[in-house]
């Protein structure tokens, strides 16, 4: 085949080296519009993993690159003038000169030509001598933009302004030093890849960069700025810019985080940063750019498979891990967008967060990295949660947490299910051994179902209510049986269905109205959860002022019945929910609008509650920050209001959920994948939070807790199918401070030897 390469990058150079290792026949021509040795940016870091890869592939240049690597274990935070040090990273950093340098040495031995200032048509027909025309031309790829219609094309320009540093000081460890100055924080990732080299990437939110004035400055005042202000890290060494041909604002980039939907046009193929790119914060993209090579390179050279077929195996498999990488790249692009949340930690709890931004480093992976530091985490941890110095280190979900005179023993929660096993809202025996089986199972904090505080606030025929004296004695059974065996604590969670009422049990069809006997449904507005559903009647003052005697009303049989702490049901669409929405609440009146008028009801509800709830017992709210339809809906920001709204009016805790408010709303789901919103709600609105959603093994709980992404943490369906979840998340660490019920101790001791004794083997 004769292929062109557009751009002689690491993504160019190394798939023209690939395609001749397998078939030397090829005819490979690179095209680079630079000089042999001149390129942008300093050094780049890889995993061991991206090296083994390299090894594979070819073996001369792998082990070239191998030679070269600058390796290093620890990160350095350094935050309010400490410095946090956690070990067992391992990095490896190499110039990116030097890169390109082993990689132009290595194509030219195998038969490449190099064609360098060579500026390359972005003209598809400058090209016809050739059978495959690679656009490795990076992240401004001219001919993926000469023919963006075949491509679907996403771009998002991020917020942050950085510049990419060289400088002579070697950094012994891998740094993130976090400065405050008179305009903002300004934060350096710094990183040697050489024996006297070290990059030194400065990056600033975009309101800071322009009141520093580096809008307006040019390139020798903003390296002198920037020394002056990391000059205890520089220990005297310059600042060193290789993009001097630009003028000094423009200097400072906005990084592009591109996604193409196809990667593939007649002959021309997109590969490396002109496919995708990834922040720079998470440092993969020329590994993804190495990767995209070899992979590219494989499938064209394997025997048997057309052109198409290879093309589709090329971008379905590597889109695959780029789509993970972005994610996480997003994350951690995100972390430092939003760096203002986490300014307020203590350092060891701000590098930990800073550690694990991307979510691909988890709390037993840092245990794994550096067991001594990790346990230093669980120690400062625990004592915070104790308020007194605990020297045993104990995973964070194993802390205690106190709201008003409630102690819970750890931070599990088991989360809000509808059984739909009541009839006239009273429950029964399978409310007894549901509620307590799973009391016994360990967690800190149980919650009921949804309870309905009147027959037409049901959701279905077989919710739990708390609207008449028979609700309370059934309920006073299943609280005092919680009560007598087990130490968790039993939080009612207080509701009434609106529009979303008046349908079948769960399993009959979720949010489907009755075949008969229908009740009629209302709502902030006439705005029905389905075409299927009924209309609701727009609420008038006077039912209004009957829902408040109702949730009080309730509120003090739960009282009656023995419960430790209220949730008022402010979210997935119910009817506190319909008023919160936009979505739902088309009113006119001081009940519709802003955000304010759209809360008037839903506080005025809780206010009555917390004046009716005994003044030493906790209570919460569930809200759904996000309607998962951008700005036609909650959006996480408004979130923070009115989690804080509710904090204002006496709420302990805000429990984090999303979504359920609209039909047609579109949610990202994936792992933990509300957590986010916790994070921001508790982070940017100061107010204690639980965070729920697709969170599953006791490695999240720990890392969402550890990182202050959340006060709580619910599990909801886990505990469906599990009830011992928090038991066997205990055996599986060996940790004796949770309270079994004495009858299944045995059981405990057991199962604590026998995942011990495989954990060894796995080990
Ligand atoms: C601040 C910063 C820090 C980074 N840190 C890391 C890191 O630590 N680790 C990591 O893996 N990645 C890092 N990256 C990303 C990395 O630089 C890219 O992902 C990687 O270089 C992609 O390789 P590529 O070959 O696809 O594109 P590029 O490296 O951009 O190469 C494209 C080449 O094409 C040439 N070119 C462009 N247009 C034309 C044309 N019309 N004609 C001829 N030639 C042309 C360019 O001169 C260039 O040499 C970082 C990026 C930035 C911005
Ligand atoms: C069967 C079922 C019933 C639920 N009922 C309620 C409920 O009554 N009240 C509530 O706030 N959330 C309810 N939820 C939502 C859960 O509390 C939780 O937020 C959601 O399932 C996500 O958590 P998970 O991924 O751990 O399951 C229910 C979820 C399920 C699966």
């Amino acid at each position: 085949m004769r292929i062109a390469c557009l751009g002689g990058g690491p993504a160019g150079l190394y798939f023209a080296i690939s395609m001749k290792l397998r078939d030397p026949r090829h005819e490979v021509d690179v095209f680079e519009r630079n000089r042999a040795d001149d390129t942008f940016g300093w050094g780049v870091v890889f995993s061991d993993q991206t090296v083994e890869n390299l090894m594979a592939n070819d073996p001369v240049s792998g082990a070239a690159i191998r030679d070269e690597f600058a390796h290093w274990d620890d990160i350095d935070v350094h935050i309010h003038d400490e410095t946090i040090r956690s070990s067992g990273h391992g990095f490896i950093g190499i110039g990116r000169k030097r890169l390109l340098a082993i990689l132009q040495e290595r194509a030219r031995e195998l038969g490449v030509a190099l064609h360098f200032e060579h500026e390359a048509s972005p003209r598809l027909e400058d090209w016809s001598g050739y059978d495959l025309v690679i656009a490795a031309d990076g992240a401004n790829s001219r001919i993926r933009e000469a023919y963006a219609e075949h491509f679907g094309i996403d771009v998002q320009v991020r917020r942050n302004r950085f510049f990419w540093f060289g400088t002579t000081k070697a950094f012994e460890a891998f740094t993130f030093a976090f400065e405050e100055t008179e305009a903002g924080w300004v934060w350096a990732h710094a990183y040697r890849f050489d024996a006297g080299l070290s990059t030194f990437i400065v990056e600033m939110a975009p309101e800071t960069w322009s009141r520093l004035g580096l809008d307006r400055m040019d390139q020798d005042a903003a390296i002198a700025l920037c020394e002056r202000i990391f000059a205890s890290y520089l220990d005297g060494h310059p600042l060193v810019s290789n993009a001097r041909h630009l003028p000094g604002p423009q200097a400072w980039l906005r990084f592009r985080r591109i996604v193409c939907d196809r990667w593939s046009y007649r002959n021309l193929i997109l590969l490396g940063d002109a496919a995708h790119t990834a922040h720079f914060s998470i440092g993969s993209g020329t590994k993804l750019a190495l990767e995209d090579a070899i992979k590219l390179a494989e499938v064209l050279n394997r025997p048997g498979l057309s052109r198409e077929a290879a093309l589709e195996e090329y971008q379905a498999e590597r889109n695959l891990e780029v789509l993970k990488l972005q994610n996480s790249a997003r994350n951690s692009t995100e972390w430092f967008e939003t760096l203002d949340r986490y300014l307020g930690f203590e350092p060891i709890q701000f590098a930990y967060s800073l550690l694990t931004r991307s979510q691909r480093v988890s709390h037993e992976n840092l245990r794994l990295r550096d067991k001594g530091w990790l346990e230093g985490v669980e120690r400062w941890f625990q004592s915070k949660a104790a308020g007194t110095p605990v020297n045993d280190p104990a995973p964070p979900m194993f802390a205690p947490f106190r709201l008003r005179s409630m102690r819970l023993d750890n931070r599990v929660v088991v989360s809000p299910m509808a059984t739909y096993s009541a009839s006239d809202g009273i429950p029964n025996d399978f409310h007894l051994v549901h509620y307590g089986t799973r009391a016994q199972g360990g967690a800190g904090l149980l919650y009921t179902e949804m309870t309905c505080v009147s027959a037409e606030g049901r959701i279905s025929p077989g919710c739990p209510g708390l609207y008449a004296p028979e609700h309370v004695a059934a309920w006073k059974r299943v609280v005092d049986f919680v009560h007598a065996n087990s130490r968790a604590r039993f939080c009612l969670q207080l509701g009434h269905s609106g529009p979303k009422g008046s349908t079948k049990v769960g399993w009959e069809g979720y949010d489907v109205p009755l075949e008969s006997g229908n009740w009629p449904v209302m709502a902030a507005s006439d705005v029905p959860w389905s075409p299927a559903n009924q209309v609701p009647r727009p609420m008038t003052r006077a039912d209004m002022d009957l829902v408040v005697e109702q949730f009080v009303a309730a509120v003090r049989m739960g009282e009656e019945a023995g419960f430790d702490m209220v949730e008022l049901h402010a979210a997935h669409g119910y009817l506190l929910s319909s008023f919160i929405t936009p979505l739902t609440n088309r009113r006119t009146d001081d009940y519709g609008g802003s955000l304010e008028n759209r809360l008037r009801f839903p506080l005025e509800v809780f206010r009555a509650m917390r004046a009716a709830w005994p003044g030493e017992k906790p209570m919460s709210v569930r809200i759904s920050a996000n309607d998962w339809m951008g700005e036609a809906g909650v959006t996480p920001d408004e979130a923070v209001r009115i989690g804080r709204a509710f904090a204002d009016a006496g709420a302990d805790l805000i429990d984090v959920s999303a979504g359920q408010t609209w039909a047609d709303s579109r949610p990202v789901y994936g792992r933990m994948f509300q957590t986010p919103f916790s994070d921001q709600v508790r982070n940017e609105g100061g107010v204690a939070t639980i965070a729920v959603g697709n969170i599953y093994e006791p490695d999240h709980v720990n890392s969402i807790l550890a990182a202050g992404r959340a006060d709580l943490v619910a599990l909801a369906r886990p505990h469906l199918v599990d009830p011992m979840w928090t038991l066997r998340a205990a055996a599986a660490r060996n940790y004796r401070g949770v309270h079994v019920p004495p009858p299944y101790l045995g059981g405990m001791a057991q199962l604590a030897r026998n995942l011990a004794r495989e954990a060894e083997m796995r080990a």
